[in-house]
């Protein structure tokens, strides 16, 4: 069965070869296939053991990919306008099938993805691995960090009840309180709207308007951005010299 598949002309049209078994076959196979060339063809051990990373980037992508899958599902009950949102959560948590279920999928892979970030950021400084030549991936690192959180809080809104209503008042009146950008800076000699807290609610209470800008910057803006700047990250961590060792 085995060397039936191995020879058999659909695994030969996708990997080009029998399955290596000298390490020289193994280095062209790794060199050869799209998925196995992610990783370069040899790897010292230690940066295969768990406890160089307790794979914490890898889990954040995870969680991030989680999150995408089980965001389009929502998206196709979800409608994003004040009379809607609120009934299509309720719809989901009492109505559709295996809904609830969907809903605390997305949420608590966000909850995890905040905490995986954080620990992954951890792991970077306490192996100092900001350090030339990966301070650039150190930056965008950071990105992602903030990217993370602002899809967080953007997706707090959603759901429009009490308590994202409020957490999201509370929320964009510290960015009002921000230096230059807040209302006290100097746009707002000109017009007193033109504080980042009003470009961000769409108006200076929450409303239809901030609804609306939340949910394009959450199921679109936000992700793409993420999904661009993953993949510099990946690449940069291959280009720098693949994770930093010894610790
Ligand atoms: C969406 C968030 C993020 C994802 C999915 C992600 C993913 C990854 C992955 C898979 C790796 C390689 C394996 C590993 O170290 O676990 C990595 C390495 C790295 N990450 Fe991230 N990361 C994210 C956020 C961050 C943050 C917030 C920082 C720092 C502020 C950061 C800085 C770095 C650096 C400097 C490396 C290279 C580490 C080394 O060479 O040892 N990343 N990242």
């Amino acid at each position: 069965m085995r060397k039936a598949i191995l020879t058999s002309q659909v695994w030969r049209a996708v990997f080009r070869r029998p399955l290596p078994r000298s390490p020289r076959e193994q280095k062209q196979a790794a060199r050869n296939n799209f998925f196995l060339h992610l990783h370069p063809a040899t790897l010292p051990r230690q940066r295969l053991r768990l406890t160089t990373t307790f794979c914490m980037g890898g889990i954040s992508f995870l969680l991030f990919i989680i999150l995408t899958v089980t965001g389009l599902l929502l998206m196709f009950y979800y409608r994003p306008t004040t009379a809607f949102a609120y009934r299509d959560m309720k719809d989901l948590e009492y109505a559709v099938t295996m809904g609830q279920f969907l809903r605390n999928l997305h949420r608590w892979a966000a909850h995890g993805m905040v905490l995986t970030v954080i620990a992954h950021m951890a792991r970077v400084v306490y192996a100092r691995a900001y350090k030339p030549p990966r301070e650039f991936n150190w930056v965008v690192g950071v990105s992602l960090l903030v990217l993370t959180l602002f899809l967080s809080f953007t997706g707090y809104l959603l759901p429009w009840d009490q308590l994202a209503y409020w957490a999201t008042s509370v929320g964009t009146n510290m960015l009002r309180a921000m230096p230059v950008l807040g209302a006290a800076g100097p746009a707002s000699l000109v017009d007193l709207n033109t504080d980042v807290g009003f470009y961000f609610l769409g108006g200076r209470v929450i409303g239809e308007s901030s609804l609306i800008r939340f949910y394009v910057l959450h199921v679109f803006v936000l992700p793409v951005v993420a999904i661009v700047l993953m993949m510099v990250h990946f690449w940069r961590v291959r280009k720098d010299g693949m994770l930093k060792t010894p610790l």
